[in-house]
């Protein structure tokens, strides 16, 4: 439990303040705070402590083949304008970085390491919004096909991609204070005797 008032305050404040992050500046941030980050992610609780999350720090080399197999995806659907614009977009993304849990052949086991891998994103997450690093979760169509199981090389049997987190300094400043709300306790909560 933190002590005096002041760190659980410090805690609320970054849990009230995260925001998804959709423009991010060049700047690629410091390697070591994202090491820092995914250290922290494993400190998620887990149960049976079969720590079920694996990280895949994205090069440029194996960004832009994912950037490209969605862009191909994109021009099938849509024609090659839009490919070529989610090209760009994709292509200024500083950071990637892929999450994955581990499979269980128990179905509430795999259930678990699931839940287990979110919490330790979301541990990540709130460690670098507190280092002014933005992140946004993305399981768009290319996170979930068979093209970037096989650029990553992993087994989808054993292993399966929770997210691509896309991670960078934001670049709109109305992006680190927006507009943002949530259901009240009361719609969404019932106190039972
Ligand atoms: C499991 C998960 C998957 C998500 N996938 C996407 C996505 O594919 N594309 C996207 O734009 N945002 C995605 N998001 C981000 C949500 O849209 C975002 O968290 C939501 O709009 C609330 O905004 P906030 O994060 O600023 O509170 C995802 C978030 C989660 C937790």
């Amino acid at each position: 439990m933190p002590e005096p008032d002041q760190p659980a305050t410090l805690i609320a404040e970054v849990i009230r303040s995260r925001r998804t992050t959709n423009q991010f500046l060049d700047e690629v941030p410091p390697n070591e705070v994202i090491l820092k980050g995914l250290e922290l992610a494993c400190w998620a609780p887990n149960h049976k402590l079969t720590e079920p999350w694996r990280f895949y720090l994205l090069g440029r080399e194996t960004s832009q083949r994912i950037v490209e197999l969605n862009a191909e995806m994109i021009a099938t659907k849509k024609g090659p304008e839009a490919a070529q614009k989610k090209r760009e977009k994709w292509s200024s993304i500083p950071g990637w970085l892929v999450v994955t849990y581990q499979r269980a052949n128990d179905e509430l086991r795999d259930k678990e390491n699931y839940a287990a891998v979110c919490c330790g994103i979301q541990n990540l997450s709130l460690f670098l919004w507190s280092e002014g690093i933005g992140m946004k979760w993305t399981t768009g169509p290319v996170t979930q096909c068979e093209g970037t199981y096989e650029i990553l090389k992993l087994n989808r049997e054993q292993e399966e991609i929770v997210g691509v987190m896309w991670y960078g300094y934001p670049a709109n400043s109305k992006e680190m204070a927006p507009k943002a709300s949530r259901k009240p306790l009361s719609e969404i909560m019932k106190q039972l005797p």
